[in-house]
């Protein structure tokens, strides 16, 4: 008989991130499934959590981040995992949400936490600063947190923490992503910023989870980025692959939306010229080879992939 299967609650479920990591995990071809996944989202009727509540092996479950303990209560039993993600509109509620995730998680008897944070400046900057960016700072402090509860823990909870960079997903041709470049543009046309694909984090948080006590992922973090490229190389890159411009929107555009949402948006963006992420993309790469770089992630991914 196999073991039952270990429970692993996934955040962030019809988002990005939790996305990505059920697929990684629903297209890994072992005997028997080692999770059962527990999906949260606040909208169970929604299509997006429809269509995964149609995949094998995954319960969707409703919840909010304000009463994490009502998440866990309809596990009918231990939770084996969390891959935690938060929503940083509001840093401090974004801490407060974070924390109480864990919180919960530890107190039900969670074993493993996969949370998925931000980069920081490279592996020892990001161990030790909060910096001066209020959803950066908030993650930090969830970082913290979890490692604090680690060792308090009875069952001894161990953590990979995940640090992306900016998501190639910011790109897109509507409002957001016109005004994503168009601020990433006032930074300097030829100052490189480090991004990466939220599909390699789903693979690397899948992978986290798999070999959750090996040396490699055991209370370990692990900045990711894929590919560093300005706005110059992206508009080169996009129009080579696509046949079309890089869609973004007026300077006054960008400088209004970095004023208007100075601490979600404003604040991070300066912080890229004064900081910045500080990821050893050649060395991740040979780590993970599978990583895609921007060329690759436009062909395969992208909205434009087919143009
Ligand atoms: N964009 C970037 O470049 C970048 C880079 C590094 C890190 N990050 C970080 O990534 C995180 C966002 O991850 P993502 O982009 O994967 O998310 P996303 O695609 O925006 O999806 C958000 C997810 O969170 C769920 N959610 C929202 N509020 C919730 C609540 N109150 N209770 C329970 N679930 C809730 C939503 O589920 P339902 O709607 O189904 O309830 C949805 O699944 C942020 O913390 C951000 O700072 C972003």
């Amino acid at each position: 008989m196999p073991p039952p299967a270990r429970k692993l609650v996934v955040t962030g479920a019809t988002g990005k991130q939790g996305g990505a990591l059920i697929r990684a995990l629903l297209a890994q071809q072992q005997p028997t499934q080692p999770f059962a996944i527990y999906a949260l989202t606040r909208d169970k009727p929604s299509r997006s959590a429809q269509a995964l509540a149609a995949e094998p092996n995954v319960h969707v479950i409703q919840g909010d981040f304000a009463d994490p303990e009502a998440v866990f209560r309809q596990l009918g039993g231990k939770p084996w995992g969390l891959f935690s993600v938060t929503m940083p509109m509001d840093a401090r509620r974004e801490e407060r949400e974070g924390k109480g995730m864990v919180r919960a998680a530890c107190e039900a008897g969670v074993e493993h936490i996969v949370f998925t944070a931000t980069e920081r400046g490279g592996q020892t900057k990001s161990d030790t600063t909060p910096t001066s960016v209020p959803h950066f700072r908030s993650k930090y402090n969830i970082e913290r947190e979890i490692q604090a509860r680690s060792k308090a823990s009875p069952q001894q909870v161990t953590w990979t923490f995940l640090r992306p960079v900016a998501f190639f997903e910011n790109l897109s041709d509507n409002f957001f992503g016109r005004g994503y470049v168009a601020m990433w543009r006032l930074n300097g046309l030829d100052r490189p910023l480090q991004q990466v694909s939220t599909t390699d984090i789903g693979l690397i948080a899948a992978d986290a989870f798999l070999h959750a006590d090996s040396e490699e992922y055991r209370n370990k973090a692990i900045s990711l980025a894929g590919d560093e490229l300005s706005p110059n190389d992206a508009a080169r890159i996009f129009k080579e692959v696509t046949g079309q411009e890089l869609p973004y929107t007026y300077p006054v555009v960008g400088r209004l939306l970095r004023w208007v949402a100075k601490e979600q948006l404003g604040l991070m963006f300066d912080w890229f010229v004064t900081d910045d992420f500080g990821v050893d993309v050649k060395a991740l790469r040979k780590r993970y080879p599978f990583m895609q770089d921007f060329r690759t992630w436009l062909a395969e991914e992208s909205a434009w992939k087919k143009a």
